[in-house]
């Protein structure tokens, strides 16, 4: 059993990117500039925020959080939308999930501009990477896939099966899998899938994306699999100082002794994600 260190490829990225900043800057242009908008005091998305503008200080980037209380209106939020899609100071900027229940994240994630989504959040970017082509890839599955890359995991002709079919992890996960070049075959199953862990344990990379803890056993997986935790639930636990810890969605002392290669929680997909919201923001800097 190997442990894909999500957290040293992640740094690794980071250091890559910083060395291209660090060349832009030299040459005489300003460094690249992320926002992130933040709504109300979700304690998951306020960690979230705060690690995005470290990853932003390791890059060599500006970072500015904007606030907002969860009393915002939906106009409020389109008409800022709009001023950061305007402001030439900004490369890309990200709209941290979830939003109070009266704004609707679909017309939010539409009025981003394509050109500054670094999440890939847009319809339009999640229609350009169906297609295969270039376009700006939601984090977390370019993550996944990233990790796969670096550690010379084999895709080609492999079955990879995800559990979960959101449309921030599972859905543009498959289109990636699936795409030439990484060539997996690809299922994905969700909460209405019949004999779940027949399908599963068919799998030669499980990717386990549906946000409860430790759900995928030992039964579920084929030994010799490489298994992809992408699960981050808050469980109570006392013994610590902020009262919980983050629980992936795979029983790890159970599963990870079968495994081929297998992401810890936390520490595994996590850092990719804030890794790829990077790389994207440089991408989005170099191409205006
Ligand atoms: N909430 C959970 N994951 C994400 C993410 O990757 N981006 C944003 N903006 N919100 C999230």
């Amino acid at each position: 059993m190997k442990i894909i260190d999500g957290k040293a490829t992640a740094a690794a990225i980071k250091a890559e990117i910083a060395q291209e900043v660090a060349k832009q800057v030299a040459s005489g242009r300003r460094a690249p500039h992320l926002v992130a908008v933040l709504v109300g005091h979700d304690g998951g998305s306020e960690t979230y925020v705060a690690n995005k503008v470290k990853a932003c200080e390791a890059c060599g980037f500006r970072s500015t959080v904007i606030r907002r209380e969860d009393t915002v209106t939906e106009a409020e939020i389109l008409e800022l939308i709009d001023s950061l899609n305007h402001n030439d100071e900004v490369d890309g900027f990200i709209i941290q999930l979830p939003l109070p229940r009266h704004i609707d994240e679909q017309k939010v994630t539409r009025a981003v501009a394509p050109e500054k989504d670094v999440d890939g959040f847009n319809p339009a970017n999640v229609g350009m990477m169906s297609l295969g082509l270039p376009c700006f890839k939601s984090a977390t599955p370019a993550g996944i896939v990233e990790l796969l890359k670096r550690y010379e995991v084999p895709t080609r002709g492999k079955h990879c099966v995800i559990i979960g079919r959101s449309n921030i992890v599972g859905k543009p996960l498959a289109m990636l899998m699936m795409q030439k070049g990484v060539d997996a075959t690809v299922t994905v199953c969700h909460s209405a899938t019949a004999n779940l862990a027949e399908i599963t344990r068919t799998a030669d990379i499980l990717v386990a994306a549906l946000g409860k803890p430790a759900f995928v056993t030992a039964d579920m997986v084929k030994p010799g699999a490489t298994v992809i935790d992408v699960g981050t639930t808050r469980v109570p636990d006392a013994s610590r100082k902020s009262g919980f810890r983050l629980s992936g969605d795979v029983d790890y002392e159970a599963v990870a002794p079968m495994c081929e290669y297998i992401t810890p929680v936390p520490g595994g997909v996590g850092p990719m994600t804030i890794a790829m919201l990077m790389y994207n923001t440089l991408q989005a800097y170099l191409r205006r």
